[in-house]
């Protein structure tokens, strides 16, 4: 049971420092625990950190070591940072930065091929769900991934229904459930449930058979919440 705690855009390095800090100290249970910073915090938490088994992670990563890519971080910088893994093709990337499966699928390489574990983001808009078509779009998704990726043993997925984000509303366990199986069919790996997981959720979504952790957004930024779902997750 992994859980992962997306923090988007907050927490420059004094705050992170101070969080990752009080982390060390939690009860956070029996998962495995990431926590995912800013790129600009990733040092500061790596430092925090150390000597725990808490792993530090990056929100995404260039597919090329190096190059004329202005903006962007690679594999080799994130290594060199002590950084243990990142997300990829979080569907505010898909949305707002023009992430396609094709570059989801390159910088899912780049990743694994320098020793990065990799949490894959994939699902449905509201709209694809109220069309009838979440398991066409995961198909899509999933399959590309299946289709580019050739080394899985360290890529996990995660299942975050963008209705689900930010918005308060969670899949309930069945819809996670069925959807997390779905995704096993095409490809057979860990799959974590993001999407509005809170403390009060986290222990019936992290029961569910083929629910294998959570990525966490809003409520990773409050030690409280976070360790508390951690806790929750123990338990299942
Ligand atoms: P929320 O938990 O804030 O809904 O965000 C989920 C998410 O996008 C994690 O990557």
């Amino acid at each position: 049971m992994l859980i992962a705690g997306n923090w988007k855009m907050f927490k420059g390095p004094a705050e992170t420092g101070e969080f990752c800090r009080a982390l060390r100290e939690a009860d956070l249970g029996t998962v495995d625990v990431v926590v995912c910073p800013p790129y600009v915090s990733l040092a500061e938490a790596v430092t925090a950190l150390a000597t725990t088994e808490i792993g530090v992670a990056a929100q995404n990563v260039h597919w090329a070591d190096d190059g004329a890519f202005t903006g962007e971080i690679s594999a080799p910088m994130l290594r060199e940072l002590g950084v243990y893994g990142t997300i990829v093709g979080h569907s505010e990337r898909r949305q707002y930065f023009g992430e396609t499966d094709d570059t989801v699928v390159r910088r899912i390489n780049a990743a694994l091929e320098h020793g990065l574990q990799v949490i894959a983001c994939v699902g449905e808009t509201e709209a694809e769900r109220e069309a009838g078509e979440t398991e066409a779009v995961l198909r899509r998704q999933v399959g590309a991934i299946r289709d580019g990726v050739a080394e899985r043993d360290e890529l996990v997925i995660a299942y975050e229904p963008v209705w689900a984000i930010g918005t308060g509303k969670t899949a309930t366990p069945e819809i996670a459930q069925e959807a997390h199986a779905f995704v096993k069919t095409i490809l057979d790996v860990p799959v974590l449930y993001g999407g509005s997981v809170k403390p009060d959720n986290a222990g019936a979504l992290a029961a569910q058979p083929d629910v294998d952790g959570a990525l966490v957004g809003g409520a990773s930024l409050d030690l409280k919440s976070f360790a508390t779902i951690c806790r929750e997750a123990s338990h299942s």
